[in-house]
């Protein structure tokens, strides 16, 4: 993993800061293809974006990276957090944004959602490759929703899976390991301190990083980690 670490004093900073890069990575291709992570972390980012809309959003594509199985106006939805804080402010094509049908039964969705990612991503080798993938980390080191009880997903031969919440045991459909490492670039957002020690392993290759998802994450293209102070504490 040859990863570039970048590191600011505090979440704002670091939304700030990435909207920067990407608005100067922005290839001028006609048809930017990019899967957005949920959680919280990428909250602040939405609202950034949101607030500063520069982008022409009309060659720029929306998939997601995973999605919980819940309809999409469910408080957990990450369609529904991505809507409210960004495509309901954005001039963004309905066509360009891909969400996954997280009412609908999970594996039938998987496989649907595979089909609609390799109607419009390009394709190499039978992988979509997408421009951007945006992740998070959970503090068990899953990344997507590929949780430490799930490794195989890291090499399924499927663009998309069912996964299980090992806490909550919600179901999820989430986009599998050759999918993020086949990737033009994979931009990991982390923040907060619960995260330091597991960043610490996965970085360093110390302790259970083995155990941990992210830590395979390993693209063909560029690798970042973009991390706030209290994240990157203990590097
Ligand atoms: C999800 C995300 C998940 C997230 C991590 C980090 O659907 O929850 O895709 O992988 O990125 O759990 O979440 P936070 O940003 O909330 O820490």
């Amino acid at each position: 993993m040859s990863a570039i670490l970048k590191t600011y004093p505090d979440p704002e900073t670091l939304a700030a800061a990435f909207a920067q890069d990407f608005f100067d990575w922005l290839p001028d291709q006609q048809r930017v293809c990019i899967a957005l992570s949920g959680g919280s972390t990428p909250k602040l980012l939405f609202r950034y974006w949101a607030a500063h809309d520069r982008i022409d959003w009309r060659r720029i594509h929306f998939f997601w990276g995973d999605e919980r199985c819940v309809p999409p106006d469910h408080a957990d939805s990450n369609f529904r957090m991505t809507k409210e804080l960004l495509l309901d402010h954005i001039d963004m094509p309905q066509e360009n944004i891909h969400r996954i049908r997280g009412e609908d039964e999970p594996e039938a969705e998987a496989l649907r959602y595979a089909a609609e990612i390799a109607s419009v991503v390009p394709m190499e080798n039978g992988w979509p490759v997408f421009d951007l993938v945006l992740l998070g980390m959970g503090d068990d080191g899953h990344t997507a929703s590929i949780f430490p009880n799930k490794m195989d997903l890291l090499k399924s031969e499927q663009i998309c899976a069912v996964a299980k919440h090992p806490q909550s045991g919600q179901q999820r459909v989430s986009l599998t390991g050759k999918v993020l490492n086949h990737a033009g670039q994979v931009a990991l957002l982390i923040t907060g301190a619960g995260k330091a020690e597991v960043l610490r392993e996965v970085i360093n290759h110390q302790g259970q990083w083995e155990h941990y998802p992210v830590s395979f994450v390993d693209p063909a293209g560029s690798l970042y980690f973009y991390l706030d102070a209290a994240a990157a504490s203990k590097l």
